[in-house]
């Protein structure tokens, strides 16, 4: 898979993305990442890549035509006949999760036009732009960011990107559970042992107290996620639990 990301910052997503496993699945070929400069396609002897906004305000406008002159290079490199899916990053967006990941997973190649300043003209928006997306409700200064953590996530689902070992973790946000808590060596560390279960050699109370822990730690930290869950007999049986004790009163009230 080819990820192609339009920016002003083009070291930027270099550096943050050929790092670890990203890194690797990029240096083995299975993934590609281009970052391309949208500077190198202006057409003026100061490289201007912005101008004031029409109607007055604060702040610059990114220009239309180097942006389009850099998506007509990439098509150009790409050498397809179908356009490829342009994702323009914007609080304003639909928000990201783990489902558009998969998604997007299984497109052959995805461009990322990150902006700058006040925003990009509408009328390139409007020509190349087939995704409106947002990592979350809050502002960023640019889209470098966004659309690092887009493709980090969205190459993660790329079939060999993961060894096995990795992609046989349970992660959170399979199967909406946030993914239940993980100890390592010494078995005491600060006064604190580890579950004794894990250390048990019991597989299958081992996978018990994981699918319970993942339900506690999801109705803690995100219960909205749980409705989306499939839950088998035993999993259905402990979120029962869980919820006719968060019912009740505490015992306090109770008197
Ligand atoms: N650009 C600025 N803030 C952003 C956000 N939260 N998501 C995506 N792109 C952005």
């Amino acid at each position: 898979m080819n990820f192609y990301v339009m920016t002003l910052f083009p070291e930027m997503v270099r550096d943050g993305l050929h790092t670890s496993i990203l890194g690797r699945a990029a240096d083995s070929g299975i993934i590609g990442i281009e970052a391309v400069n949208i500077r190198d396609y202006t057409l003026d002897k100061h490289r201007h890549v912005d101008d004031y906004p029409y109607g007055g305000g604060a702040g610059m406008v990114m220009a239309p035509e180097p942006i389009k002159r850099c998506y007509e290079a990439i098509l150009d490199k790409r050498g397809k006949k179908e356009r490829p899916r342009v994702v323009y990053l914007t609080p304003w967006g639909k928000v990201f999760n783990q489902t558009m990941a998969k998604e997007l997973a299984a497109e052959e190649d995805l461009v990322f036009l990150c902006g700058h300043y006040e925003g990009i003209d509408e009328r390139i928006l409007s020509e190349i732009v087939t995704d409106y997306v947002s990592i979350g409700d809050y502002v960023l200064s640019g889209g470098e960011l966004p659309a690092m953590v887009m493709i980090d996530a969205i190459a993660r689902m790329v079939p060999g990107v993961l060894t096995n070992e990795e992609s046989g973790m349970t992660e959170s946000f399979e199967n909406n559970l946030l993914e239940y808590p993980q100890y390592t060596r010494p078995e005491v560390w600060n006064g604190e042992a580890v579950p004794e279960v894990l250390l048990s050699g019991n597989h299958q109370k081992i996978a018990e107290w994981r699918m319970e822990r993942s339900i506690d730690r999801t109705l803690t930290y995100r219960p909205e996620l749980i409705r989306g869950a499939v839950l088998d007999k035993k999993a259905q049986k402990y979120y029962k639990k869980r919820l006719s004790e968060a019912d009740l009163p505490d015992s306090k009230d109770n008197r």
